[in-house]
């Protein structure tokens, strides 16, 4: 098969772990920087042009879009979509993922566990929002934040009060949710690839942070998943029209609580766990490109 890995690091451990798995198996593998890339658009004709070259004979496209490039990325997802190309993340659900509001509100509505969260933009109603989460601390997090960046916990309602005052005189979106204590700064990551958990891991918060990933100095180790938390995980992958997904999930007293769903993982899991999660999406997408491409079915 003709494998397109789409990432801006050729370097990247989880675009080389990829490479390796699809070599192994004796797949043809290319690496193509997306944000390099760019497409032609005429009748019946969607080119997706990089390096002086067009791009043909892709058999299947396996996306790793990093956060700061969604849009982009994505619309080049699409360019390969639109010539048939089987892909193992859809367009869609990539900009599905990464906004924060979109994916609570599905996830809200698929009836897996999620903390309460509120969002708001021009209210001055401030105090009625943290009412509405039970009151400081509380945790505030920007829409499109990412690896932990743009997350803070307000630990009085003054603190609360002032960066909702600033994130809203920046204009930048966000959200106000309840404080999960419990979880004391641990987090669980489930991998899931085509509807199961092929590896999972907790991670923990270094000392003096209450964010547990591991960009922000938190530490992995192997986790054995309960029933209801490996299952909430497929729910959740499944309800962001996600094939490929990191689940992260507090554990909580009632139960495992769905903070975000991440459409291109990384895969320092591998390390912590010793799971092969590169090979499990080649075979995967070896499976998958010869039934052809899925529809999206979340309808949101
Ligand atoms: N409601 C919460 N209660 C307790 N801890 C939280 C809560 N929300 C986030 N955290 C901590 O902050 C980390 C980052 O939050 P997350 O929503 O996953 O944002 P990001 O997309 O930046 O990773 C989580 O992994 C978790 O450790
Ligand atoms: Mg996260």
């Amino acid at each position: 098969m003709n494998i397109a890995i789409l990432s801006k690091g050729t370097k990247n451990y989880s675009t080389q772990r990829l490479v390796e798995e699809a070599k192994l198996r004796g797949h043809d593998v290319r690496v193509i920087n997306y944000a390099k890339c760019f497409v032609t658009l005429e009748q019946n004709n969607p080119i997706v042009n990089y390096k002086g070259e067009i791009v043909t004979n892709v058999d299947a496209v396996i996306p790793r879009i990093s956060s700061n490039l969604t849009m982009y990325g994505s619309s080049i997802v699409r360019q390969f979509e639109m010539q048939n190309a089987f892909t193992t993340t859809s367009s869609i659900s990539i900009v599905r993922a990464r906004d924060k509001l979109r994916s609570m509100q599905l996830l809200s509505k698929s009836g897996v566990g999620i903390p309460k969260t509120v969002f708001a933009r021009e209210t001055g109603e401030y105090e009625g929002v943290l009412e509405q989460v039970g009151g400081a601390p509380v945790i505030i997090k920007i829409a499109r934040g990412t690896h932990g960046r743009g997350v803070v916990l307000a630990e009085t309602r003054k603190a609360a009060l002032a960066v909702m005052q600033a994130f809203n005189a920046e204009g930048v979106n966000f959200l106000v949710q309840e404080y999960i204590a419990e979880s004391r700064g641990e987090d669980i990551r489930a991998f899931v690839v085509n509807g199961k958990v092929v590896a999972s891991m907790m991670r923990k918060s270094s000392e003096d942070d209450f964010r547990s990933n591991l960009h922000q100095g938190g530490e992995g180790r192997i986790v054995k998943l309960s029933d209801v938390e490996r299952r909430t995980a497929q729910k959740a992958a499944k309800t962001i029209g996600l094939t490929i997904a990191g689940v992260d999930m507090l554990r909580s007293d009632r139960g495992p609580l769905v903070l975000e769903v991440n459409a291109s993982p990384g895969f320092g899991i591998e390390k912590v766990t010793g799971r092969n999660v590169a090979a499990s999406i080649i075979e995967y997408t070896e499976r998958s490109a010869k039934t052809g491409r899925r529809k999206d079915k979340v309808g949101a």
